[in-house]
């Protein structure tokens, strides 16, 4: 199994790819192959919303007009097996990149069926990290299971996790990794 891991962190060191590695760790200790991509390191913009009606291409061809790494970030999660959105709370919520990359996502997934091979039913994992006071993780998992729906994916599971409770969390995290494997 090929795993792809998207971070809506930058830091290679932190708590959401601490978070995201115990998850690997867990899955390579079945054979697992994965993946990483940091998105904030990546050439990524917001949705422009092209036309005056609030679409653009992604309502008509099922793509985004926007020449950057969106696409090679797609065709890789097209290639995966299963997906893991690893994201940092940030006021409460999902951090800037990886707000703009679901949303462009959602848009060519949700609307055009020729968009969707290799998106729609993609088994996904949700891990939402709070650094800070840590109810937010929960919003952001709310928010999590409504863009995944849009995206079409088969949700398989989305795990709160906060400062005070990372070393219990990464541990449950590295057992779901196997557990992932073990389900096939
Ligand atoms: C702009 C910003 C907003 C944040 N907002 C919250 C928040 O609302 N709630 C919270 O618990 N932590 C908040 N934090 C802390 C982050 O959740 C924490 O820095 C993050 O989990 C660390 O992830 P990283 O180590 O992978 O970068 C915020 C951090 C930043 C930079």
């Amino acid at each position: 199994m090929y795993i792809l891991a998207i971070l809506g962190s930058r830091n290679p060191d932190g708590q959401t790819a601490r978070a995201t590695d115990a998850l690997l760790k867990g899955a390579a200790s079945k054979g697992a192959t994965s993946d990483k991509i940091f998105l904030p390191a990546c050439q990524l913009e917001r949705c422009r919303q092209c036309e005056d009606n609030g679409w653009g291409l992604c309502r008509t061809e099922g793509r985004c007009v926007i020449d950057d790494d969106f696409a090679a970030i797609t065709e890789k999660l097209r290639a995966a097996d299963l997906v893991v959105f690893a994201n940092p709370v940030y006021f409460c919520g999902l951090s800037e990149s990886l707000h703009a990359y679901l949303n462009r996502l959602g848009r060519i997934g949700w609307i055009r069926e020729n968009a969707r091979p290799g998106i729609q039913n993609k088994p996904v994992v949700g891990i939402a990290v709070a650094g800070g006071g840590g109810a937010g993780s929960y919003e952001c998992v709310r928010r999590m299971r409504m863009i995944f729906g849009t995206c079409r994916f088969d949700v398989v599971d989305i795990v709160p996790a906060r400062r005070q409770n990372l070393d219990a969390k990464c541990r449950a995290l590295e057992a779901t990794g196997e557990w992932l494997m073990d389900r096939g």
